[in-house]
């Protein structure tokens, strides 16, 4: 037989448990507060016990409320969800449990709450959302795309030979306008159809630069726009990426940039560093070192009710615009193992960051 101390006492238990657990007695004072509570609520248990609930959750009245209603009512709760504020991280969406206590005489001696962090949860399920919707709207834009593209073609071609016909060449001007539509409708159903296509990547080693400087000089090339600053990590390793695709994505981000600083004096730029923080490898990829480019703007920036938005495909706030480069980007960077991050302050710029693993599939 084990002595009894090596026994898992329910004490031990408590403690170790994943879940936050908080224990008061009928005035509502903190008896129990394990040590996932203590991380969860960014309180320690040195300050929790002894106090009144109420102070402990000064932000979060309605935990007290439900504890009340517990005790005093036998009203119990059962993963039910709510927003915790914590200290100083931010908000964390929490699934929450309640029951009352008794002593082996059956008298009560007060409540105690469950707590699950549901962060992991709440990302999980909205990325499942999103890769059903997208794989929807791809087959349906791939659809539509194809009933577009032949009539679009007959449309054009009518209209040139019209423009040859015309012997009043004030006429003309109508049939530009007919000839620079259809191709405006050609060049989204284009995008349409290369966002449906899974194509394989053609993954190499690649220095980075060579695609940003590319993209960088394309952007400048076009008018009237700011020019673009490079802070470039010198010491950055290859990044194992498709070159073509990449292209593309980078070519989407700086675009965007450049449209939200528009006419105004503003600041594009691209930086590059290493990342070495393990902690933000992103959910599905494989452990690896990343490489971070960072494209900021100090441009228009995206109100909180759009920046949810701005990887749905066809979301667009410009006039003309596809509302589809972020979503291919997004897709693209998934599919080389990377993530993609953005923050945003309206008024202020923008900031969208790429991850990329770097050299895995050295040669
Ligand atoms: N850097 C940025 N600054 C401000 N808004 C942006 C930025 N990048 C993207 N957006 C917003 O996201 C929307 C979607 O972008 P995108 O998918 O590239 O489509 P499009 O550029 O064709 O509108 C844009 O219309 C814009 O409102
Ligand atoms: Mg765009």
């Amino acid at each position: 037989m084990a002595p009894s101390e090596n026994i898992p006492s329910y004490e031990n238990i408590i403690e170790n448990l994943n879940e936050g657990v908080i224990a008061v007695i009928p005035s509502l004072e903190v008896t129990v507060f394990n040590q996932a509570a203590e991380r969860m609520v960014e309180f320690s248990r040195a300050q929790a016990l002894g106090r009144n609930l109420a102070e402990v959750f000064a932000m979060d009245r309605w935990l007290v409320e439900m504890m009340r209603m517990t005790i005093e009512g036998g009203k119990l709760f059962s993963d039910y969800e709510e927003t915790l504020h914590r200290r100083i991280s931010p908000p964390m969406p929490v699934a929450v449990s309640t029951t009352q206590v008794f002593d082996p005489e059956g008298n009560l001696t007060g409540a105690a709450v469950l707590m699950k962090d549901l962060t992991g949860i709440r990302s999980l399920e909205s990325e499942t959302l999103r890769k059903e919707r997208l794989a929807y709207i791809g087959s349906f834009a791939a659809n539509i795309a194809h009933e577009i593209k032949n009539p679009l073609g007959g449309i054009k071609g009518s209209a040139q030979l019209l423009a040859k016909k015309l012997k009043d060449g004030s006429l003309r001007e109508y049939t530009d306008v007919i000839i620079k539509e259809a191709d405006r409708l050609n060049r989204i159903v284009r995008e349409m159809l290369d966002f449906t296509k899974t194509k394989k990547l053609r993954k190499k080693n690649l220095n980075i630069y060579k695609v940003l400087d590319a993209v960088i000089s394309l952007v400048e090339r076009e008018e009237g726009g700011p020019a673009v600053v490079r802070r470039y990590d010198p010491s950055l390793p290859a990044v194992t990426g498709d070159e073509g695709k990449l292209t593309q994505v980078f070519l989407n981000l700086v675009k965007n940039a450049v449209e939200a600083v528009g006419g105004r004096d503003g600041e594009v730029s691209v930086s590059t560093r290493m990342v070495t923080e393990f902690h933000i490898v992103a959910e599905g990829s494989k452990e690896a070192k990343f490489a971070e480019i960072e494209i900021s703007d100090t441009g228009c920036g995206i109100p909180q009710e759009n920046l949810e938005k701005i990887f749905t495909p066809f979301f667009t706030t410009k006039p003309g615009g596809s509302g589809l480069g972020m979503a291919i980007s997004y897709r693209i960077i998934k599919e080389h193992g990377g993530f993609l991050k953005i923050e945003s302050s309206p008024g202020k710029g923008t900031r969208v960051m790429v991850y990329l693993p770097v050299g895995i599939e050295q040669t």
